[in-house]
């Protein structure tokens, strides 16, 4: 799939996104090595604390489902539904997501794509806890 391609199928998630507090709509499009694509829509809640991202939806959807390697996430938001305007990770999502990405996994956004570790350089992983 094409960098375009992603980034329409996010833009497409964020169109469910569940958003009644903040009203931003983030969607993101994730493709495992062997081509899959997984979705996913931030969902908010009325504790706030608890909203999950949409980065993190579609991760679980994916390894809920087994996969576990992945080449990309592409990721949008937008308060009017004008996506042009670059959505950066969270570092909770970025957190999440190298756990099952590593450093080099490619990061598509509005503005061209990047890696992991442009965002999360130093980041905490099962190497600290041995
Ligand atoms: N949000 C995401 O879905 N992903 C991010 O990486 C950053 C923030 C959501 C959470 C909340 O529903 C809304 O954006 C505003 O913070």
């Amino acid at each position: 799939m094409t960098d375009r391609e992603l980034l329409a199928a996010a833009e497409k998630a964020a169109g469910n996104s569940y958003s009644p507090y903040s009203h931003f709509r983030v969607g993101a499009a994730l493709l495992s090595a062997d081509g899959r694509l997984f979705t996913g829509c931030n969902i908010e809640n009325s504790s706030y604390s608890l909203t999950n991202c949409a980065e993190r939806t579609a991760l679980f959807k994916a390894v809920s489902e087994g996969v576990t390697e992945f080449k990309a996430i592409a990721i949008v938001g937008s308060a009017d539904g004008d996506f042009s305007r670059p959505c950066q990770p969270c570092g909770a999502c970025l957190q999440v997501l190298s756990e099952f990405c590593g450093d080099d996994m490619m990061i598509i956004l509005s503005n061209g794509w990047f890696r992991l570790s442009d965002f999360l350089p130093m980041r905490f992983s099962a190497d600290n806890i041995r």
